[in-house]
């Protein structure tokens, strides 16, 4: 319980407080830390030539301490940019034919591991609970335990685990899923991604699937497997759509709009989210719909990602050239259809844009849990909710069922949604705001990570293992 003390590891860490841009994970753990207090380790976000041997940085929030470690460009370069995000990223997001695999990042990413195990072990109190987060850092269980580490030890996967059958395409695959084995507990965003995982170490190392949360491996030891779909702060969301900023936004959104009917995507400048498709889709309202040219407004919110990827390069100029087509064909001398922005927004201010929404598209080809989702559907003024449109692939759909379900890959899809979205009644949209909504404020980020602790926390699993 409450006893042990907290350490959380994960590539990006902060900010603590409400007013960071931050993507899913570091909303999701800031919740948790600002609660319950404890130690975040990872990057500090500075390239230096010293890189994972530099000084430990520190900054201590009330009972939360941030220690940080710099990267090299060697070590970004393979670690992030390279294996991370060249690699793993679309790999686990279904996309094996964008995905490329060197040597020499495999090196680099592993080292990287090993780097941070070395400088977090002599941070390690024994009885402490070590919780590592996502993709990066598949390998720094088993670097802990080799370092010495013989403490509690919890991994969370933030983003899709793909099938089996793709993963296998990973030079290193068993490898990587082998170490993963070293943690107590593994979590996933959903039940799909749990039984992909416990498909590929029955089939690869013929591990018994013991009572679907229960992994027994090839040596005898037991690995708990679940599914922990995370959450957000939603009353926290909520006052955050009725703060002076989020007013002030849902007024210039107002204003430009010029009572058309507002609808917005707000993502990372990311090929999972599936924009392009997005695009396609409200152009494809338009070329269907002569009514409803000059009545609908479209506002992309999509900030910059990881620009030296090429993927992420060529998606900027991709989607940003779909934007300009679709106002070239349809603009009038008073109206454009749609309009895309790079750059960010703190969380009062999206909460703002969110409410002056009437339609909201979360349509990724593929994605974990996706919070802005929840966060759109937080941010509603109940007594005349918008629409939420959501991916049939994204983690969130378990939860929000309400949502106009779509196939995100199939433009005629997307275009009958926001017509049914454009005519929906609003006793029908207060039926579907009011269920997704309940299930938004039950299940927040301060469940999941309480949820998720206690599991790591229960020594029975442990107790039953041959160490
Ligand atoms: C996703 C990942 C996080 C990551 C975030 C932002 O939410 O699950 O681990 O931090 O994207 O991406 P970035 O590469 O900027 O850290």
């Amino acid at each position: 319980g409450d006893n042990h003390r907290l350490v959380v590891v994960s590539n990006r860490v902060g900010p603590l407080s409400d007013e960071g841009k931050a993507g899913g994970l570091a909303v999701g753990l800031a919740d948790a830390l600002r609660r319950r207090g404890g130690l975040w380790f990872g990057w500090s976000g500075q390239i230096t030539p010293e890189g994972t041997g530099s000084e430990i940085r520190v900054e201590e929030h009330g009972h939360t301490a941030l220690k940080t470690i710099d990267l090299s460009e060697q070590e970004i370069e393979g670690f992030y940019f390279g294996y991370a995000n060249r690699s793993l990223w679309p790999l686990l997001h279904y996309r094996l034919d964008i995905a490329a695999f060197d040597r020499e990042s495999e090196r680099v990413y592993r080292a990287v591991n090993r780097r941070f195990a070395e400088r977090l072990t002599p941070l390690l109190e024994a009885d402490d609970l070590v919780w590592v987060h996502d993709y990066h850092f598949f390998f720094l269980g088993q670097e802990l335990r080799k370092a010495g580490y013989d403490g509690r030890l919890g991994f969370f996967l933030h983003i899709p685990f793909c099938p089996p059958d793709m993963l296998t395409a990973l030079p290193a695959s068993q490898d990587l899923v082998r170490a993963m084995l070293d943690f107590d507990v593994i979590g996933f965003q959903t039940d799909n991604d749990r039984r992909n995982f416990v498909a590929f170490c029955t089939q690869e190392f013929g591990a018994e699937d013991i009572d679907g949360d229960r992994l027994r491996t090839a040596d005898g030891r037991i690995v708990r497997a679940s599914a922990f779909p995370i959450g957000i702060d939603a009353e926290g969301f909520a006052e955050f759509a009725v703060s002076d900023e989020a007013r002030e936004h849902e007024r210039m959104v107002g204003s430009i709009s010029h009572g058309r009917h507002q609808i917005v995507g707000v993502d990372r400048m990311d090929y999972s989210k599936g924009i392009v498709e997005r695009f396609r889709g409200y152009e494809l309202l338009l070329e269907d719909n002569a009514d409803l040219r000059g009545q609908t407004q479209f506002l992309q919110v999509a900030p910059l990602s990881r620009g030296e990827v090429e993927a992420y390069a060529d998606l900027r100029v991709e989607l940003e050239g779909l934007a300009g087509n679709i106002n070239g064909r349809f603009a009038t001398l008073d109206w454009n259809p749609i309009q895309i922005m790079v750059n960010g927004f703190t969380r009062r201010a999206l909460a703002g844009i969110y409410r002056a929404a009437q339609i909201c598209m979360v349509t990724p080809l593929r994605d974990g849990m996706n919070l802005v989702a929840k966060e759109f559907v937080a941010a509603q003024d109940r007594a005349d909710p918008g629409v939420l449109i959501l991916s049939r692939f994204a983690g969130a759909r378990a939860e929000l069922p309400e949502a106009l379900i779509v196939n995100p890959y199939s433009p005629d899809d997307l275009a009958r949604a926001l017509r049914q979205a454009l005519e929906m009644p609003l006793e029908e949209r207060q039926r579907r705001h009011e269920a997704m909504r309940a299930r938004v404020f039950a299940n927040t980020a301060h469940n999941w990570c309480e949820t998720f602790l206690a599991v790591l926390d229960a020594p029975a699993e442990r107790d039953l293992q041959p160490r």
